[in-house]
Order: C-alpha cells, then sequence, then structure tokens
C-alpha cells in the first residue's frame, strides 16, 4: 500500500482544494489542515513547501509503522522535497497516532480543512470518522475524503462479488446505496460516479452531523486479499435493536 503520495495527488484526487486554501489564506492569513492518514506525511510536506508557515500541518496514522516524523524526513530528502538543511529550518508538520473510528483526539472546530487519501476504506467505523470530521472542522470549514464507495474490488480476478463494497446499509429491511443515504443530507456532496477511480466526499460544516446509523459491525478483507483489503462497515438505521420477539 501507498503511504508517501504527495501534494500532487491531492490535486489529482480533490480538484481545487488547493485554491480554497490559498483563498482561505488570503482572507485570513493563516490555515490548520488535517490529512487523515497521512502515512509518511509526503502531501503534508508539500503544503509546507507550497504555502511556508501560513499552514499548520497535522497528519494521523494508526500507528507509527505507517509514518513517523522521522520516515517523514527521511523521504523529505530522499524525493528532494527538502534538503536537510531546509528541514532544520521549517516547523515540521505533526504526526500523531489514533483509531479513526473512534472519536478524534483534536477539539471541536479546530481545522480549516480537512483532506484523506486511501484511508477511510481502512477504518472500521467510516461513519463515526464522516462525523467526527464535521465535529473538528471550524465553521465554514470543508473536508474532502476519498471513500471508496466504488465496488473496490471489482475487476481482481477470484474476488467473490459479494465483497466488492466497502458501505453497507440497512434501512428497514431494505438496502441502500451509501451515495443515495448521503442524499438527504445538504451540506455533503459526492462528487463523481460511482465506479470512477477519483470519486470523493465534501463536507461543509454544519452545527451537529449525525447520519442516524447504528454500526451493526465490520469484516476485515485482509483474509482474502492481504495486500489491498480494506473492511468492510455495515449499519443500520435500526438504533434500538429490538427484536420483535422480546
Ligand atoms: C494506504 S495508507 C495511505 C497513506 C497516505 N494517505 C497516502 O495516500 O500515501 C493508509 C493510512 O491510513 C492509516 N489508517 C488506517 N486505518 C486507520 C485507523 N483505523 N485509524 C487511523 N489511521 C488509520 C494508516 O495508518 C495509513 O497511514
Amino acid at each position: 500500500m501507498p503511504k508517501d503520495r504527495g501534494i500532487e495527488k491531492v490535486k489529482d484526487y480533490f480538484e481545487d482544494f488547493l485554491d480554497l486554501v490559498r483563498k482561505k489564506i488570503a482572507s485570513q492569513g493563516r490555515v490548520r489542515i488535517l490529512d487523515a492518514g497521512c502515512g509518511y506525511g509526503i502531501a503534508m510536506l508539500g503544503f509546507v513547501k507550497e504555502f511556508g508557515n501560513k499552514v499548520e500541518m497535522i497528519g494521523f496514522n494508526y500507528s507509527e509503522k505507517d509514518g513517523s516524523r522521522e520516515m517523514m524526513k527521511k523521504e523529505a530528502v530522499k524525493k528532494r522535497i527538502f534538503s536537510k538543511k531546509e528541514l532544520s529550518k521549517i516547523k515540521l508538520p505533526r504526526i500523531i497516532y489514533c483509531d479513526a473510528s473512534k472519536k478524534l483526539p483534536f477539539k471541536s472546530n479546530y481545522f480549516d480543512f480537512v483532506y484523506s487519501m486511501a484511508s477511510i476504506y481502512l477504518y472500521d467505523d467510516k461513519i463515526n470518522f464522516l462525523q467526527e470530521c464535521n465535529r473538528v472542522l471550524k465553521k465554514k470549514g470543508i473536508a474532502r475524503l476519498s471513500v471508496a464507495f466504488w465496488p473496490h474490488f471489482k475487476n481482481k480476478v477470484g474476488f467473490p462479488s459479494k465483497y466488492y463494497e466497502m458501505w453497507e446499509i440497512w434501512d428497514k429491511g431494505k438496502e441502500i446505496k451509501i451515495i443515495d443515504y448521503f442524499k438527504k443530507f445538504k451540506n455533503i456532496r459526492n462528487i463523481g460516479k460511482a465506479g470512477d477511480r477519483l470519486q470523493y466526499l465534501e463536507i461543509k460544516k454544519v452545527k451537529k452531523l449525525d447520519f442516524g446509523l447504528k454500526l451493526v459491525t465490520s469484516i476485515d478483507y485482509n483474509f482474502i486479499w492481504k495486500k489491498w483489503a480494506g473492511i468492510k462497515s455495515i449499519y443500520t438505521t435500526q438504533r434500538k435493536l429490538k427484536p420483535r420477539w422480546k
């Protein structure tokens, strides 16, 4: 799994994201950005290179083995983003460690922007993360997230079709496609069609975001396809499970 996508991938994945950052800097001077599942932090370094001390970059990983400050420094020199001398002068992005399926270790209304590349498909509770994104965003803040709505494993020879999807939502006994479910929420925009390589989700900060879903279970697909597989998350709109016979 690549963990070294750079700022050029942010442009590729999230259209005019950099222009939004530029405009925000022009209007308020400085912005704080979260890279959710930052890997080695190469994209964050790209932001520092592009915007200098006008950006404060914070990233998280599940654990240190996925990317630490030391790895980031090494990669920065190897990829010629910064020389060793330059690295000693700049304010390096911070990397912290947490489980994004749980409450994020940040205050509410903290970030101007959040982005996430190739990470959410690995979270047990993706919906909780989207709600948390909204919580940590400031007023008028924006998140752009690559979310793996597309049938992730299609065309992988030998991969059973019942395992293609990473999201599953059940509403009163019927399965609803995640993209259709999100249509109910005005601050959520799905960009791109199902199957597009670069489909992503945009969240515009609202006071409180509650999708009205309960996580039933998550299934780790690693047992099928070790190198790339993510985690399927299954939700229901039935918050209180009350079997009819009780
Ligand atoms: C495939 S790497 C992508 C790294 C980087 N965004 C890139 O595109 O190069 C997936 C990242 O997601 C992070 N991740 C996976 N599951 C996570 C979880 N439950 N909580 C926090 N981070 C997680 C990993 O630590 C890893 O850095």
